[in-house]
């Protein structure tokens, strides 16, 4: 949820630290700070609040030195305040470390620590880190990392400099993502891409229980056992400009805007129109098995839920499996008990996420096969599981995911019509299927050109209070999306209720200020949503319908009507999320809110 980033090189490090730390704004961002090396001394700056407000503080300073380490902090342990915020010291001021994660046995090390004379300066459990390494230190700054390493518990992700190691940065990692990146001029290590990709996309990604050393020339990686590692670069897709706004206010607009073009990447080159069967190399490893499985499990949390959600009522229609769906958060602690031949299929954009990381591996020891369907590649989740799909639909900046979403829509429909082609559907289904995901691209911009439409919807209700959106089968999900969207960016509370069940309670909450946005495409469930409206209506509540182009019975009871174009109706839910994502944006607009940066979240929730 924090962010790491630190540079090595031969160019000064505060600009390029700084920079980093922008691009990982999105991650956490509570306070900040971080640590140059001019080769004698170490300098630290820390600062309370945006990234602005360090560089503020650092603006006219001349901080020579061209390594360092930085970090944006999301508080876990103790308030956000200066002493609380990264880098972290040991009692001389030798050590400085920047840490990601949670140190799960910091309580009982700090007292020991304590009882040994050391004094803390902060409530944070990194802390201990710092005071750690400081002890274990005989010269080395890695074996004192990797002594480190065997008497934490707990996830980590940290980046480590020692005033008498003026040559290297030392960063290790057990549960929390860690990224080395190789430059012409130096080396980089981050928490995230994105905070390095204007310097380079070459990339090496450090797994659970490593650690490495880098200078300006080399880097070397070993396990916490000291066996030497010998792991090539990768290259990230990743462009600079992904990480600009490109004219847009806001990420979240631009990455509104970006979905004909990242709903296309998703399907870029999997499709087999003739054939009526989509090509997914990416599970191919575990296909004899996944062609013939009866049971799947879909386990993510927030918006991938969702996205899950959709994909059970996507596969009960296009093949034979029985799908549930399932909170990572909840399912890592059931009883697991899978009929043979079960997948789990794990949905994160990050592909970071503690929750559904922890669900994965408690599936993976009770003997089912794991499928992911993730972002970023080659993040945990995508190496944890046995295979999988990636979305390519480059990086999500703004906090509140909206591109990411509507490409696992898209990955899940290509799954399930590949699979449902070898289970039950004929060609013309497959076909039917494929032309109508093809469509999407273009229907999905005429969604967004009505952008000044639901603008206008939006001023009318952005004052409201409380909001209720519903929806039946595919669209009940995104009834659940579409409050969760609204809640996240613009702070008004929203519920996403089946619309079924209005009767059972939330009709009761009905009323002239609380808006219900109804999700009603012409479908197999229209007439029982049309019937709901009315419920609504009846009780003066306003109405938002999202429905199908040229449905002219649903003008007639809603107050607005946002007009999606027609498609099969398993494909409503990714025209229909999009209507939704434009009204939670420009309500935060009018609010004035954070938009990117919503108080309290974090992009990518790598803590439990
Ligand atoms: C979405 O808008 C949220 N910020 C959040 O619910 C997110 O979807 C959730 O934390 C899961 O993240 P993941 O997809 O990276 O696993």
């Amino acid at each position: 949820m924090c962010g790491i980033v630190c540079y090595v090189g031969s160019k000064p490090a505060k600009p390029i630290l700084l920079e980093g730390l922008k691009q990982l704004e999105y991650r956490g961002y509570d306070s900040s700070g971080l640590a140059i090396h001019d080769g004698t001394h170490i300098e630290c700056h820390r600062e309370v609040g945006k990234i602005a407000e360090l560089e503020r503080k650092l603006n006219n300073m001349d901080i020579k030195g061209s390594i360092g380490i930085a970090h944006t902090r999301w508080a876990t342990h103790g308030e956000p305040t200066e002493e609380n915020a990264h880098p972290h010291r040991d009692q001389d001021g030798n050590v400085f470390v920047i840490h990601n994660g949670i140190i799960e046995n910091y309580h009982s090390l700090k007292k020991r620590l304590e009882k040994e004379g050391i004094t803390f300066r902060s409530e944070t459990d990194t802390e201990v880190l710092a005071h750690l390494i400081g002890l274990n230190f005989d010269g080395s700054l890695s074996e004192a990392v990797r002594k480190t390493m065997s008497q934490v518990i707990g996830t980590f992700g940290i980046a480590v400099i020692h005033r008498q190691s003026p040559g290297e940065i030392v960063v290790a990692r057990r549960g929390s993502p860690l990224i080395i990146g190789v430059s012409e001029d130096g080396h980089f290590a981050a928490s995230d891409v994105a905070a390095m990709v204007r310097y380079t996309n070459k990339v090496v990604h450090l797994q659970d229980n490593e650690l490495a050393t880098l200078t300006v020339k080399d880097f070397s990686m070993s396990t916490a056992q000291a066996k030497p590692i010998e792991r090539s670069a990768e290259t990230v897709e990743w462009r600079a400009e992904d990480a600009d706004l490109n004219g847009f206010p806001h990420f979240m607009l631009k990455e509104i805007y970006e979905q004909p073009e990242t709903i296309k990447n998703a399907m870029r080159g999997r499709l087999e129109t003739g054939e009526g069967v989509p090509k997914l190399g990416g599970i191919m490893p575990v296909w004899d098995k996944l062609k013939d499985s009866r049971h799947m499990v879909i386990v993510a949390c927030g918006t991938s839920y969702y996205a899950g959600c959709v994909g059970r009522y996507v596969f009960e229609k296009l093949t034979e499996i029985d799908v549930e769906v399932e909170l990572a958060s909840e399912f890592r602690y059931r009883k697991l008990n899978f009929a043979p031949n079960t997948f789990v299929i794990a949905i994160s954009q990050s592909g970071e996420t503690a929750d559904t990381l922890a669900a994965i591996r408690e599936a993976k020891r009770k003997g089912a096969g794991l499928l992911g369907i993730v972002n970023v590649v080659g993040s945990s989740i995508s190496r944890d599981t046995d295979a999988g799909v990636y979305n390519h639909a480059g990086p999500e900046i703004g906090v509140a995911s909206t591109k990411i979403f509507t490409s696992q829509l898209t990955v899940l429909n290509l799954l399930a019509i590949l699979l449902g082609r070898h289970q039950k559907l004929s060609l013309t289904e497959g076909v039917e299927a494929i032309r109508a995901l093809e469509a999407l691209p273009d229907q999905v911009a005429n969604v967004l050109s009505q952008a000044n439409h639901i603008q206008a919807i939006a001023e009318k209700y952005y004052k409201c209070d409380n909001w209720l959106y519903l929806g039946r089968k595919y669209n009940y999900p995104i009834a659940m999306e579409g409050a969760l969207k609204l809640k996240e960016v613009s702070y008004i509370h929203a519920e996403g209720y089946p619309a079924g069940e209005m009767k059972h309670g939330p009709i009761a909450l009905i009323n002239p200020d609380m808006p219900t946005v109804a999700i009603a495409p012409r479908d197999e469930i229209y007439e029982k949503m049309l019937s709901n409206i009315q419920e609504v209506k009846s009780r003066r509540g306003p109405v938002i319908a999202i429905a199908t182009q040229g449905d002219e019975r649903i003008r007639e009871v809603a107050d607005d009507v946002i007009e999606i174009p027609q498609t099969l109706s398993f494909l409503n839910p990714i025209l229909a999320v999009v209507p939704c994502q434009l009204l939670s944006y420009y309500c935060a607009s009018f609010l004035n809110r954070d938009i990117d940066k919503p108080r309290n979240l974090a992009k990518s929730v790598t803590v439990e």
